[in-house]
């Protein structure tokens, strides 16, 4: 939630500040889209700002008509509103006096501070609960001149969640941030340094990185970056180099970030099974630094997550609980957090989440650990919260993920479920190492079967093209399928716009089918005829059941399933696939679907309304 870009460099006043400034702010769009703006500092022309409503596209067009000054240090902000409407007042930055102050996060105790201002005389423009932070870091500046030590004593007022960038018209190569339980990340830079909510921000200057701990302040100048704690004393932060470019995040010809990140699978597939073995074909999980003896002991794994994360994790039950025998609970993290979870020493916590940054993920981490348990993360974003937060990280490899709707890091995220099953049934003997490596191969295979049904996907794209008036479509599966009509029906309501259910197609004739009416479109999941024979028929008669009441019948079935033919309006065939690896290959036609339809209606499939790709608010 909200995108945070700040750049201090070594050259005089220029136009390179706003212009890193708002190529970081349009690949750091997909984290909230309300309003944007961007404050400049330089010593000829002291403080500057311009924020605009609505999408970035508005504050470049205004600042066409209107150009800004020269600058030597620059702070951007996209908005993704919490308090106060998305408007052009309450659009950051935040101006008090000769200081502008931008913010991701939510100052909890905002109205009690703002009181207290109140009674002091200051004036207030917005309904924001930035304005405050504004304020307290001017006066503190005002009293100090110091907006390193103005920011970390506010910072230690401060309750809630927040990442803040200052920048003062009387320190023009300084800009301070702050951080605590939200993202920020340092770009080390030559003669110039940035700031970003993630890399993403800077990718296009530097691929070296420093990623901040909890509750510290940075401070960048054009040639030193400096780290403190709140408590004002020097702070360790980690570097690393990113590994992927620029490139990696651009839209590289595809029409839209979802349609090219739905092409990018096969490979977010492969690059996650990479290095994870030996050359006896054996599972090495070197990252999953939590004593062996500890994971043999394990009696029970939560999977705690959020949306799409949660149905990878609903995945990775029915795998998990196959190859290991051990019981796996799935929660939504933000139910979990708030409940009196039975979790101790025994407990392997899985959280997954593709940005490391949820709030309501993050949370629930912490739960599970003040509990004796276990945390292992499944994440996508290095530098991220979740895994420093947790006790070993499993990376998925999907590389950066813009489109606010998941694809790729969704079949990431199951794939790493599946090597993490695997390696917790090699580790305990559940499996032997030949069976292990069997599975193995037919994940290897997984790739080559996604690309060929995103290559065969031109039929679905003509049906979603036919369909973009439809008010309602069902998604029905059984097993591993069941949460893949569930991802396909998220898919739908987040791009589309309209009413979409997944239910267990068992579940059906206990209350669903009433929905059931001449015309609704219902697509169906099949399993495998090839796996346990009743599932498959089962589901077959489930589409009989539905079509004998007048539904329109869209069939996801594997290779040479002629027995769905008689009663399917359309069937959208897969390659053959183990029955437990298949939702690799069911979900792709339902988010080719999605996507199609949405483009068809017109709407902005990157970034849907009222939706931001990294919750960092509960
Ligand atoms: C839906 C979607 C969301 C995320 C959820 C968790 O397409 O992307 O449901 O899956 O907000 O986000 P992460 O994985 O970043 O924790």
């Amino acid at each position: 939630m909200c995108g945070i870009v700040g750049y201090v460099g070594s050259q005089t006043a220029s136009d390179r500040p706003l212009d890193v400034v708002l190529e970081g702010l349009r690949r750091l769009e997909y984290r909230g889209y309300d309003s944007a703006g961007v404050a400049l500092v330089s010593p000829a022309a002291g403080l500057d700002t311009a924020k605009k409503a609505g999408k970035l596209a508005n504050l470049v067009e205004e600042l066409d008509a209107h150009p800004m000054a020269a600058s030597t240090a620059a702070i951007g902000h996209t908005r993704w509103a919490t308090h106060g409407a998305p408007n052009d007042v309450n659009a950051h930055p935040h101006v008090a006096g000769r200081l502008a102050l931008i913010h991701n996060g939510i100052v909890e105790n905002f109205a009690t501070l703002k009181a207290g201002l109140l009674a002091d005389g200051v004036e207030f423009t917005s309904e924001t609960d930035t304005e405050v932070a504004a304020h307290l870091v001017a006066r503190a500046y005002d009293r100090t001149g110091d907006l390193t030590q103005a920011l970390t004593e506010v910072a230690r007022t401060l309750h809630g969640t927040f990442t803040l960038l200052a920048v003062h018209a009387d320190a023009p190569d300084v800009v301070v941030g702050a951080r605590h339980d939200s993202p920020l990340v340092v770009g080390l830079g030559e003669g110039e340094n940035f700031l970003g909510s993630d890399v993403a921000a800077f990718i296009a200057h530097t691929r070296e990185a420093l990623e901040l701990g909890q509750d510290q302040v940075v401070t960048i100048t054009p040639t030193g970056v400096t780290v403190t704690g709140f408590d004002g004393k020097p702070a360790q932060a980690r570097r690393y180099t990113v590994d992927w470019d620029a490139a990696a995040a651009e839209k590289g010809g595809f029409a839209s970030f979802m349609d090219k990140e739905i092409h990018d699978q096969p490979h977010a597939v492969a690059d996650t099974l990479l290095g994870r073995t030996d050359v006896r074909g054996q599972l090495v999980l070197d990252e999953v630094r939590i004593d062996e003896s500890v994971l043999r002991a394990v009696d029970k794994i939560v999977v705690i997550a959020c949306g799409t994360a949660a149905y990878a994790g609903h995945v990775a039950k029915y795998a998990i609980e196959h190859w290991c025998r051990i019981p796996v609970e799935v929660e939504l993290a933000h139910e979990f957090r708030y409940r009196d979870p039975v979790v101790d020493e025994q407990t392997l916590v899985v959280a997954i989440s593709q940005s490391g940054e949820t709030m309501d993920t993050l949370m629930a981490v912490r739960h599970a650990r003040e509990q004796g348990a276990k945390v292992l993360a499944i994440v996508n974003t290095h530098g991220s919260t979740i895994p420093r937060e947790s006790d070993a990280v499993l990376y998925t490899h999907a590389g950066p993920e813009i489109a606010v709707a998941s694809t790729k890091a969704f079949l990431a995220q199951i794939t790493a479920t599946y090597l993490l099953g695997l390696y917790l049934a090699q580790l305990r003997g559940n499996k032997f190492p030949d069976e292990v490596a069997a599975v193995l191969a037919e994940l290897r295979a997984m790739p080559d079967k996604i690309q060929q049904v995103i290559d065969r996907s031109g039929r679905v794209r003509e049906i979603a093209r036919w369909m973009a008036d439809t008010q309602s479509v069902l998604f029905l599966g059984r097993h591993v399928g069941f949460p893949v009509a569930m991802e396909g029906a998220l898919k739908l309501k987040e791009l589309a716009y309209i009413h979409a259910e997944g239910f267990a197609a068992g579940e059906l004739k206990h209350g669903p089918i009433a929905l059931i009416e001449p015309g609704q479109p219902v697509f169906v999941v099949v399993p495998s005829p090839r796996g346990r024979d009743s599932l498959h028929s089962k589901v077959v008669s489930n589409i009989q059941e539905i079509r004998a009441r007048g539904a329109r019948t869209l069939v996801i079935a594997e290779d040479g399933d002629e027995a769905v033919r008689p009663f399917a309006d359309e069937v959208f065939y897969v390659p053959q696939a183990p029955t437990l690896l298949a939702p690799l290959l069911a979900v792709v036609p339902l988010q080719v679907f999605a996507c199609e339809l949405a483009t068809a209606k017109g709407l902005d499939v990157d970034q849907p309304r009222n939706l931001a790709k990294s919750v960092t608010v509960e």
